[in-house]
């Protein structure tokens, strides 16, 4: 099958495949820098920008408008996002919002006169554990009340780097007997070198495992693929987006066992005869990236990455790209349409990536805590693994638990633990509902509580969002559909038309109840863009809602 390829595609010969190159796929890094150097990219940015990779600048201005980060004016010095998360929401975030509007005199989408500061509203930016959360610049900053926001805009006005309640890693909650213990450092991987490819890939197999970014296919299913493809170039790409709302494990993984993560990369490349890794970061966590190249250039000291890995004839090196706050980046072939350097869309499957992924070639996306886990089986091996964890869902599972508990942070449980016992965990009292699986899972009420986190129960990427007694759980649904209709890339019907759609049944709802009417339009509305919509984000957007109207205002 002819490669299929976005990159450079004036390099296609007449009749011939794409012969595709990495030259396109530095146009986004390029156009960070020209963001983090000048605050904003110009009309001259672009055109230089189109000039030099040599497409035409309607090209890159349509690169820069799809990432929430690129910006075509404007920014403050300081440049602040408050995160509008339903954890934020719940610890306060507008009352936060609303102090920063205050003091700044400005409007969120706004700079001030002097141009030092400029405000807007985000996402969920990975804090839910220290909600309400707050970016400026890169920084995270979290446990922001509306007194501190007066107390930050000074301290940049006085240009402390040290924010008065940054992020401090010791602060939350880390519970977990395997993917959260120190591991002794390349123990795994020189095992896989020992015991060779054929029997690392059996054992991924065995193992059982399943991808923990959401959808949860056999890694070692995917792994086999990607091995068994044809080609003298492959990819590991480990999905470090982390986009959901009420999800933050994988920024504890990256910011505390990155060796450990990339590990796991070189594992995965070991396996599918992959040379090259990148990691794909979201540009929320950039301020992690210092310590990552570090982490790399000690394995490289080590030996565990580079030419020749331990002697053994295998090479493989990694790279980390940022990604520019885009949500739907985080799907895997979205993903790798941005590594490519283009607006992230997803694109049409099949062909799937582990045949035609990063720039054409085979490519396996993995989840950040999915390369954790093999580095454990490969370690254990799978009759370990499969002893945690159910029948059809091996080993155990990080989740984020935030929102009204009083221990938010990140808790390893085994498959087939109970809503309930995840809420005792984390001191959680007087719940009303959880939200599982962030802003694409499933709201459940009490009656829910003694379901079981495992794929064939509630399946969930790792958010777990509390939500205690007297919360507005119709506010709940309508946080998540204005976050879908900001988030959605706008090139399906389904998903683009319908959201909006939803939004309106929303506020009908609210205002004048569920009529029989309204609810067999939601539904079927609902049907038609799960079914219709070409990825996993239109696919789920009504998900949240639907169970919120189930659970909480048809049944009472
Ligand atoms: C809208 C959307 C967002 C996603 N975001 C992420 C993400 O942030 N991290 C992730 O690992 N997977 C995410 N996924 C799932 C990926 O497409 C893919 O299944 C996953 O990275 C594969 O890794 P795994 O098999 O190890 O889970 C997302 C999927 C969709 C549809
Ligand atoms: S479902 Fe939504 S996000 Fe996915 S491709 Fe369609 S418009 Fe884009």
């Amino acid at each position: 099958m002819a490669k299929q390829c976005s990159v450079n595609r004036k390099d296609v010969p007449e009749g011939g495949s794409p012969m595709c190159d990495d030259t396109r796929a530095k146009l986004l890094p390029a156009l960070q820098k020209v963001q983090k150097e000048k605050g904003y990219i110009s009309n001259e940015d672009m055109q230089d920008l189109a000039d030099e990779f040599g497409i035409h600048p309607v090209e890159v201005h349509s690169v820069v408008t799809f990432y929430a980060f690129l910006k075509t004016g404007k920014q403050g010095k300081h440049h602040i996002r408050v995160s509008n998360c339903p954890s934020c929401e719940c610890a306060g975030s507008k009352e936060v919002f609303a102090a920063f509007q205050k003091e700044l005199g400005i409007s969120g989408g706004e700079v001030t006169p002097d141009g030092e500061f400029s405000l807007e509203l985000s996402s969920c930016i990975g804090m839910c554990d220290h909600a309400p959360a707050v970016m400026i610049g890169e920084r995270l900053v979290g446990n922001v009340t509306p007194e501190k926001a007066a107390l930050l805009i000074k301290e940049c006005k006085e240009g402390k780097g040290a924010y008065t309640g940054e992020y401090s890693p010791g602060a939350i909650e880390r519970k977990g007997d395997i993917l959260l213990k120190p591991v002794e450092p390349y123990a795994s991987l020189k095992k896989a070198l020992d015991i060779g490819r054929a029997e690392v890939l059996q054992e991924v197999r065995s193992s059982g495992i399943k991808g923990r970014g959401g959808a949860g296919f056999p890694t070692g299913v995917k792994w086999n693929l990607a091995a068994a493809a044809q080609s003298d170039r492959k990819y590991v790409v480990c999905n470090a987006d982390e986009g959901e709302p009420g999800t933050f494990k994988d920024r504890v993984l990256i910011s505390e066992y990155a060796r450990t993560v990339f590990e796991g990369m070189a594992i995965a490349a070991f396996a599918i005869g992959a040379r090259e890794g990148i990691m794909y970061m979201r540009g929320e966590y950039a301020s992690f990236l210092p310590a990552l190249l570090d982490v790399l250039a000690e394995m490289r000291k080590d030996g565990a990455l580079g030419k020749n890995i331990f002697g053994r004839g295998f090479d493989f090196d990694i790279e980390v790209r940022l990604g520019s706050g885009a949500y739907v980046c985080g799907e895997e072939t979205a993903l790798i349409e941005s590594l490519e350097g283009n607006r992230g869309e997803p694109r049409n499957r099949p062909p799937f990536p582990v045949n035609t992924g990063y720039l054409g070639d085979p490519t396996v996306v993995n989840n950040v805590e999915t390369c954790v886990a093999v580095v454990h089986i490969v370690k254990n091996g799978s009759e370990w693994f499969r002893s945690f964890g159910t029948e059809n869902s091996s080993g155990t599972k990080l989740l984020s638990v935030s929102g009204d508990c009083e221990k938010p942070g990140v808790y390893e449980v085994p498959f087939g633990t109970s809503i309930e016992e995840i809420l005792k965990m984390s001191g959680a009292k007087d719940t009303q509902a959880v939200q599982v699986g962030g802003a694409s899972g499933i709201c459940l009420g009490k009656k829910d509580f003694k379901r079981q986190i495992s794929f064939e129960d509630v399946p969930t990427g790792g958010a777990v969002i509390v939500l205690g007694k007297g919360r507005d759980m119709m506010d709940l649904g309508r946080n998540f559909l204005e976050f879908f209709r900001e988030e959605s890339c706008g090139q399906c019907t389904p998903c683009r038309e319908g959201i909006p759609v939803l939004l309106e049944m929303w506020e009908n709802i609210r205002n004048n109840g569920l009529t029989e009417k309204e609810r067999s339009k939601l539904y079927s509305l609902a049907e038609t863009m799960q079914l219709a919509s070409k990825c996993g984000l239109g696919q789920s957007s009504p998900n949240a809602f639907l169970s919120i109207i189930e659970s909480f205002i048809e049944k009472g």
